[in-house]
């Protein structure tokens, strides 16, 4: 299976233009397209299977069970778990906000331990719980041209003993991927407590094995990696769910419904309140499959290629600023930048026209916007279907908008 303009074939929506040009997709970190036998997948399972699973004893109510069930293996394989450690989420916000809910029932009333490179949907539902909780916030110093370590972590070893330690794989600004192994580590063997990670911007890109990034939750999202919106993952090692209680309640997810009280049902169904989204799971698996018979070490290797010849483009063009990391090495496909003197949304503005579209603002993560002392920034995101060619385009979208602003 193909990378670069031969995948482009595979996904229906790089045959428009946009103004007149061609699509040049490069705002993956926001959302990524979807190829063919995913949309295909949505579709049969629509016009074959549909029904209510879990709910009844007829056939399709039981094919809907099988496709849902289905698709939790599939995740599960895709990120080395277990199916019953998978719950379905709409989006990894809702994963957050999830144990956001629950956990403050199992964890100490130490600080909440994050950083200020997390998007806002590893940071506001941790405010919020705060707010709820009494308990502290805590910000892992870091330099925004490093990833964060175990060693940001010792800095602050004496000072605090956190209830829980929630941080971000990669981040959505910068594309830094954070030794989250070695921070899960240091956390359990120094503070005791859980480690949640978000992966939103790591899992579609990189290899994630659960045991060996030894986390206690991790959180991504359906949409960012080839599958549907509407569907998001959280996987909890084994033995977690019994512990927690159930952050929805209603139909699907109890055992036993007394007039004035309730027990729960085992396993990921006590967190899937209500009627899930099968058709996006089944979306979501068909995705997975679609990455594995690709293989995720070669399309981070294919990123790789593309982030360097992108800063080594930026770098060649006066007056333009690139934030993070110094080289492609240790970073996820996310550039972000500057045109000097210029708003991040007159430069998407004018890429815009070119066909080539990146996100320009601050990219859900405020905190880090001030750390790096700017109000926003253009940022270009890649995938598997991008190539050089589109990073050519980019060049050409940046030249013009120096001309057209005459900095
Ligand atoms: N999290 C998405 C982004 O960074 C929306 O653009």
């Amino acid at each position: 299976m193909a990378l670069g303009k031969s995948a482009r074939k595979e996904f229906p929506i790089f045959s428009r233009k946009v103004n007149s040009r061609r699509l040049v997709y490069l705002d993956n970190a926001a959302t990524s397209q979807k190829p063919q036998c995913v949309l295909d997948a949505m579709s049969d399972y629509y016009k074959r299977h549909n029904g209510n699973p879990g709910r009844g004893v007829h056939t399709l109510t039981a094919e809907a069970g099988e496709e849902y069930e289905k698709a939790r293996e599939e995740t599960a394989r895709f990120i080395g778990a277990k199916p019953n450690e998978i719950v379905f989420t709409c989006n990894t916000t809702e994963s957050i906000n999830l144990l956001s809910y629950v956990l403050p029932a199992e964890i100490s009333h130490g600080p909440i331990l994050l950083s200020k490179m997390e998007h806002h949907s590893n940071f506001v539902p941790w405010q919020q719980m705060s707010a709820r909780t009494g308990r502290k916030l805590a910000f892992v110093p870091f330099d925004v041209t490093k990833p964060i370590t175990a060693k940001n972590l010792e800095k602050i070893n004496s000072q605090i003993t956190p209830s829980l330690l929630t941080i971000a794989h990669a981040s959505n600004v910068l594309g830094t991927i954070n030794d989250v192994e070695e921070m899960a580590r240091f956390a359990h063997e120094n503070w005791k407590c859980p480690v949640v990670v978000d992966a939103a911007q790591s899992a579609p890109h990189m290899k994630i094995d659960v045991r060996k990034m030894n986390c206690d939750f991790l959180a991504f999202s359906g949409h960012k990696m080839l599958g549907p919106t509407g569907v998001g993952v959280l996987y909890m090692a084994d033995g977690l769910m019994e512990r927690l209680p159930p952050f929805m309640t209603g139909g699907g997810q109890i055992g036993r419904v007394d007039d004035t009280a309730s027990t729960w049902a085992d396993g990921p169904a006590k967190f899937e309140a209500g009627t899930p989204d099968v058709a996006a799971a089944v979306g979501l698996a068909e995705a997975m499959r679609y990455i594995r018979k690709i293989g995720i070490d070669k399309i981070h290797a294919h990123e790789k290629k593309l982030v360097k010849k992108t800063l080594d483009m930026l770098h060649g063009i006066d007056g333009i600023e690139v934030y993070g990391l110094p080289s492609e090495r240790g970073r996820v496909g996310v550039i972000s930048f500057n045109v000097n003197g210029l708003h991040a949304h007159d430069v998407g503005t004018i890429l815009d026209r070119h066909g080539v579209e990146v996100r320009a603002g601050h990219h859900c993560a405020q905190p880090l916007m001030r750390q790096l002392n700017v109000v926003s920034t253009a940022r270009a995101s890649f995938y598997l279907y991008n190539d050089m060619d589109d990073i050519t385009a980019l060049e050409e979208g940046l030249r013009e908008v120096k001309k057209i602003f005459s900095v």
